[in-house]
């Protein structure tokens, strides 16, 4: 059965983190990417390097996992064949043929576009515009690219015999539940839903395939590019409480601002969430910074993971208390 990873705010709740930390402990064997494409960076800190990876799996860092790419994702040929290069990463990655392609002209649509690019504040990486030609129908895909032809392969049949053989599958999704195209804060949000039932469809799963949904949370939520954002505080505020962000692909500021218990709630149920990953807990007691046991967490965060858990019915099992894998404190054995 697969475990799902989804973000529960506005993207970069620290996914990355929680998944390489997962990929690195569980040991599954494969880890699939979902979500809507290279708009997304996830942040993997390991071993003293950072890495950002858009395309590529962040469960890379289990050195045995295969690094899939579903067939819902969108994929820039040159991001994601930069990626395996520099991870060297060659022979472990597979790239589903249906993959829709970014091409130039996508990401130039997206960057001209007065609607996308200033009114929206989308990332700029042409993945609007390639879901638009997608829908229409014209989109290339990955078996058209010859480039990617080393990669080819079906990721759903993989990932469908790994799950019957027993195996371990660990499911990626980017993005976060406020940026989805159905659910999220319209027309402010990103080209496609971002929950556990879409990270299915994208890799070729279906409902009864999952046995954990992981909703990752951060202390104080953020937001890049325009949109409602009901709980954000002002730049000062933020800066005062040493939660200064920029965007890992755009490089633009994050706005910030106070937990949301009431989205976190909702997110919760249209994600089916069974377990929530809490991160940057170093925000609410700057001296939780790299605490690794529970009992050492302060009565403040303490008091915070137990009204989580109240107002959304979901034990909080993950606990983030800093970027690099280690700073983690995993409570599943004892909460699950
Ligand atoms: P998307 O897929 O783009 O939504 O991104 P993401 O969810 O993978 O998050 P991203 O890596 O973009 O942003 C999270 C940021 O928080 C990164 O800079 C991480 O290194 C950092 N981070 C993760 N966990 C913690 C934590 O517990 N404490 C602190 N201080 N930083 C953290
Ligand atoms: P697009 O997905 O590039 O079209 O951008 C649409 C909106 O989603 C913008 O507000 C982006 O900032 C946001 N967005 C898309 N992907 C991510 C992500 O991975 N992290 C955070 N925000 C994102
Ligand atoms: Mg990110």
């Amino acid at each position: 059965m697969a475990t799902i990873v989804v973000g529960g705010q506005w993207g970069d709740e620290g996914k990355g983190k929680i998944i390489s930390y997962l990929a690195l402990k569980d040991k599954p064997d494969i880890v699939a990417r979902a979500g809507v494409g290279p708009n997304a960076g996830h942040t993997v800190t390991y071993k003293g390097k950072k890495y950002g990876v858009r395309q590529i799996p962040s469960g890379f860092v289990h050195e045995k996992a295969r690094l899939l790419i579903g067939a819902g994702v969108l994929v820039n040929p040159e991001v994601v064949l930069k990626e395996i290069k520099d991870l060297n990463l060659e022979g472990r990655v597979g790239i589903d043929y249906r993959c829709g392609i970014i091409e130039k002209k996508h990401v130039e649509l997206d960057r001209g576009s007065e609607h996308l690019a200033k009114q929206i504040g989308s990332t700029g990486t042409g993945c609007g515009p390639a879901n638009v030609d997608r829908a229409y129908r014209k989109l290339k895909q990955a078996k058209d690219v010859e480039e990617l032809k080393p990669y080819l392969t079906d990721v759903a049949k993989e990932v469908n015999e790994a799950l019957d053989k027993g195996l371990g599958v660990l499911v990626e999704n980017s993005q976060g539940f406020g940026l989805s195209l159905y659910y999220g804060t319209y027309p402010y949000v990103t080209s496609k839903d971002t929950t556990a039932s879409m990270a299915c469809v994208d890799i070729g799963i279906g409902p009864k395939k999952v046995k954990d949904v992981v909703v990752v949370f951060k202390s104080f939520p953020t937001r890049v590019g325009a949109g409602p954002f009901p709980t954000e505080m002002s730049q000062e505020e933020a800066e005062r409480l040493g939660i200064v962000e920029y965007g890992t692909v755009t490089g633009r500021r994050r706005r910030v601002g106070y937990f949301d218990f009431e989205m976190a709630k909702y997110a919760c149920m249209i994600n089916s969430a069974t377990q929530i990953a809490l991160t940057c807990v170093d925000y609410l007691d700057k001296d939780m910074k790299g605490v690794r046991r529970y009992e050492d967490l302060s009565r403040k965060v303490r008091e915070f993971i137990e009204k989580l858990e109240e107002e959304t019915k979901v034990p909080v099992t993950i606990i983030s208390t800093g970027p690099n894998l280690e700073d983690t404190i995993d409570l599943r054995k004892e909460k699950l």
